[in-house]
């Protein structure tokens, strides 16, 4: 028998009791051994739940049970999930987490001590909640060469920007309604400023290149500039905008971005709507392939850390998954990769919309009848210094860019 305690009784950690419970039976099956859950450890008591009588207040108990062998950490956080986790895995014990902000933070310390003590690490949940990613990557994709892999990693934002696609709505009606649904937090600034997608997709990048990432160097740029005007528009080009996060190796070169992107309905990611998460990844062997589902809540994301707490107890003997190491992953700057752009400028006068069009070469000219006022432009894909350099010169002429979005178009 394996014994598990779980550190955190949230919704993650609740819904990882309620399966090892509800699933006992199977999951001893096909572990060939049962696993138990001995202690929950939260501030709280439980009273009225399956776990009342497990409930303990100090790590120090389950740390120093022998008998403990897999530890979730489903508390969240940096502190203090970091010195806990760090401490279970140094005492020997396999630990499995849903907290991207651990991984992304000290996975490679981490990583590290759990090879060190020939004991797992595993964080299957921590990217697109209940999607098999993680795994998948390093296990069924482990001879290939991947090129890209770019996500709608964040259920909140995926779920604001399909509203204000579906219905016109404006990004703080939209938000509301998220946070009402429960799905955005009372605040969202991880969500819509992009961080939460640059953790998941700095540990992504991190799994498919075996190399650390430091995701404060990763570009990221969340949705609270995109309007409800840059939807009309889109809506008449036959597009839509989703937050992608983004790894790409181009010409020997690795770049990490989170962007909001403006992408047609040929494209993989387009029909990934609501809080749905969808994760492409390209390899140089297997071409594309999409990987879809429930990217956060409880039971979704409960299920992928107890795949990993059987894949502990599979591996009770030895550290399997080699993450990463401590090499780090250079990337390339923002300004080298290469986009169309999407803008939005003031004025009509068609002196302008010509001068406009000289400058930036190859541009598809967009109008809003109910817009008078402005007009958008598409441009030929450049690299982003390129852009950079033609959009100042635009300014410097007196021109008024009133919004810009990447285009995939
Ligand atoms: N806030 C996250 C989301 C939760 O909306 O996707 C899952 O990581």
């Amino acid at each position: 028998m394996k014994n598990v305690a779980v550190m955190g009784y949230g919704t993650v950690g609740s819904g990882v009791v309620e399966i090892l419970l509800k699933n006992r039976g199977q999951i001893a099956e096909k572990n060939g051994e049962d696993i138990a859950v001995k202690y929950v450890l939260d501030l709280r008591e439980f009273p009225d739940s399956p776990v009342a009588d497990k409930i303990i207040h100090d790590f120090e108990v389950l740390v120093n049970d022998e008998t403990v062998d897999i530890v979730v950490e489903t508390m969240g956080g940096l502190n203090p999930s970091y010195p806990f986790v760090k401490r279970c895995l140094e005492a020997g014990k396999h630990v499995v987490t849903s907290n991207k902000a651990l991984v992304a933070a000290y996975g490679t310390e981490l990583l590290q001590i759990a090879r060190e003590r020939q004991v797992n690490f595993l964080f299957e949940a921590s990217v697109g909640g209940g999607i098999p990613i993680i795994r998948p990557l390093y296990q069924s994709l482990a001879g290939e060469k991947i090129e890209e892999i770019t996500g709608i990693l964040n259920g909140t934002t995926n779920y604001i920007l399909t509203k204000m696609g579906e219905n016109g709505e404006s990004f703080d009606a939209a938000l509301k309604k998220a946070q009402e649904l429960g799905y955005a937090e009372r605040n969202p600034e991880a969500d819509v400023e992009g961080y939460d997608t640059c953790r998941k997709i700095a540990i992504l990048t991190a799994v498919s290149t075996g190399c650390e990432v430091n995701y404060e160097e990763i570009y990221t740029e969340g949705i609270t500039g995109i309007t409800d005007v840059d939807f009309r528009y889109a809506k008449k080009m036959g597009t839509s905008i989703k937050l992608f996060g983004s790894s790409r190796m181009q010409q020997g070169k690795a770049f990490a971005w989170v962007a909001p992107v403006m992408i047609p309905p040929s494209h993989p990611l387009y029909a990934v709507s609501d809080v749905f998460n969808g994760i492409l990844v390209k390899g140089e062997a297997l071409g594309v392939s999409m990987f879809y589902g429930s990217g956060a809540g409880k039971l979704p994301t409960a299920s992928a850390v107890v795949a990993d707490i059987v894949d502990a107890a599979k591996n009770s003997h030895k550290n399997v998954y080699g993450g990463w190491s401590s090499r780090k992953l250079e990337l390339s700057s923002m300004e080298e990769a290469e986009h169309r752009y999407f803008a939005r400028i003031a004025g009509c006068e068609k002196d302008s919309i010509d001068s406009v069009k000289k400058e930036l070469g190859q541009t598809e000219v967009i109008k809003l009848e109910e817009e008078s006022g402005e007009y958008a432009i598409l441009t030929d894909k450049m690299p982003e210094k390129e852009w950079n350099q033609k959009k100042d010169k635009l300014a410097a002429d007196g021109v008024e860019i009133l919004q810009v979005i990447r285009a995939e178009v």
